[in-house]
C-alpha cells in the first residue's frame, strides 16, 4: 500500500502575557528617553515584564492555554519543539522543562536557538517531523523572558524587548489546500558583531570582571542591525512570493517579526502590501524575540481577523543573523 502524503497544518494557538506593563512613561523615569522618541523611532508603547517565573512558565502556560482552547490532553503531544533566546538554563533545556511542567508525558523535543527568527527556524522543523508521517501531534513554542537579558541603563536597548509566550499546534492533513507551503530560510555568521551577548558562554566564561563590564546583557549595534533587517525580511518575503506566483492580492497577511514598525513597514512596502494586511502588535507588547509570530497569529485569529484559507507569508530577521520567510495556508476553521 502506498502511504498518501501529508500536509503539516496549523490546528491550534495558545499563549501567555505577563500581567505587568512597562509603558514609555516608566523609561522616562529610569534612562533619558521620551515617550515621543520611543514611539516615532520603534512603534513601541508599552512591553510586558515576567515576575513570577522563567522562560519555560512563559511557554508551558502558553501551551496549557493551547491545550484548554482544544480541550485536548497534554499526553497527546508527541513532540514540542521550542524557539528561545532565553533559555532557563543552558542545560537542561527549556523544552523539558516546559514538558514536566505542563505533563507531557509522551513527547519528545528540543529547542531551537535563532534568536528572532527561531520559531520560523522550529516551525520548518516541526513541519518535516509531521510531514515524514512519524508525528501527529507537534507543538512549536516561541517564549522569552528578554527582560532576563536586557540592561536597563542602556536606553538604545532597554526600550525594545519584553517577555510573551506563545504557541501553536502542528499536526498532518491530506488536503493540500492547507499548511505549510514553502520556506527561505538563511543564516550568516558574519553578523555575530552587530548583535549578540558577549559573556557568559564558552567563548568568554562568566567571570567578576563581565558582570562588572556588563557583557552579560543583549549588545547590539542598533543602527547596522536595522539596516540588515530592513534589507533581509523584505528581500526573502518578496522572494517567496515571487516563488509561489503570490500578487499583493493573493496575500491575505504578512505576519513580520516586531522589532521596530519602521522595519516592518519597509517589509510590506517591498511586497506591496497596503497597511490593513500586516499583523502588528509591537505597539503592545514590544519585541518578544521567538513569540512575537505567533502572538500574532493567536491574536489575530481569535479576534476573527485571520480566516481559513488565507494565504500568509511570516518573515522574521534576528541575531546570527538569521532571517526568513515561510509561506502558509491558515487552515482552522473560523472562530
Ligand atoms: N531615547 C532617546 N534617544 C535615544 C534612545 C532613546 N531610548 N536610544 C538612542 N537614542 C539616541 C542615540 O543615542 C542617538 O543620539 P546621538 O545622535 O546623539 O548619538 C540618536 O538617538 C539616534 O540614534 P540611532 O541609533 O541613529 O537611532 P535609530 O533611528 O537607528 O533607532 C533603534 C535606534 C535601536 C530603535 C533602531 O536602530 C532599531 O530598531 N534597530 C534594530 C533593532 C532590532 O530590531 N533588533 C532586534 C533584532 S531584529
Amino acid at each position: 500500500m502506498i502511504d498518501k502524503r501529508v500536509f503539516a497544518t496549523i490546528t491550534g494557538v495558545g499563549h501567555y502575557l505577563p500581567e505587568k506593563v512597562l509603558d514609555n512613561k516608566y523609561f522616562e523615569t529610569i534612562v533619558d528617553t521620551s515617550d515621543e522618541w520611543i514611539m516615532t523611532r520603534t512603534g513601541i508603547k508599552e512591553r510586558r515584564m515576567i515576575e513570577d517565573g522563567a522562560t519555560s512558565d512563559l511557554g508551558a502556560r502558553a501551551v496549557l492555554d493551547l491545550l484548554k482552547s482544544k480541550n485536548m490532553s497534554p499526553e497527546e503531544i508527541d513532540c514540542i519543539i521550542t524557539a528561545t533566546v532565553t533559555p532557563d538554563y543552558f542545560f537542561p533545556n527549556t523544552t523539558c522543562l516546559i514538558q514536566q511542567k505542563i505533563g507531557a508525558v509522551n513527547a519528545w523535543g528540543y529547542d531551537v536557538n535563532a534568536a528572532c527568527s527561531a520559531f520560523l527556524f522550529a516551525l520548518e522543523s516541526a513541519a518535516g517531523l509531521v510531514e515524514s508521517g512519524k508525528y501527529k501531534k507537534v507543538v512549536v513554542v516561541g517564549a522569552d523572558k528578554m527582560t532576563s537579558i536586557t540592561d536597563y541603563q542602556d536606553r538604545n536597548n532597554c526600550i525594545l524587548f519584553g517577555d510573551a509566550g506563545a504557541a501553536v499546534l502542528l499536526e498532518p492533513t491530506e488536503d493540500p489546500k492547507y499548511g505549510i507551503k514553502d520556506s527561505i530560510l538563511r543564516i550568516d555568521g558574519t553578523g555575530r558583531d552587530f548583535l549578540m551577548m558577549k559573556a557568559g558562554g564558552s567563548a568568554m566564561p562568566a567571570s567578576e570582571e563581565t558582570v562588572k563590564n556588563r557583557l552579560h546583557y543583549i549588545y547590539q549595534e542598533g543602527k547596522s542591525v536595522f539596516k540588515f533587517a530592513v534589507k533581509g525580511m523584505a528581500d526573502v518575503s518578496y522572494e517567496i512570493m515571487q516563488k509561489n506566483n503570490l500578487t499583493s492580492e493573493d496575500v491575505a497577511w504578512l505576519v513580520p517579526h516586531q522589532a521596530n514598525l519602521r522595519i516592518i513597514d519597509a517589509t510590506a512596502q517591498r511586497m506591496g502590501l497596503q497597511k490593513e494586511k500586516v499583523m502588528i502588535n509591537i505597539d503592545k507588547y514590544g519585541n518578544t524575540t521567538a513569540a512575537t509570530i505567533p502572538l500574532c497569529l493567536v491574536e489575530y485569529y481569535r479576534n476573527g481577523k485571520l480566516k481559513k484559507g488565507d494565504n500568509v507569508i511570516l518573515a522574521a530577521f534576528g541575531a546570527g543573523f538569521t532571517w526568513g520567510s515561510l509561506y502558509l495556508v491558515w487552515g482552522m476553521d473560523n472562530v
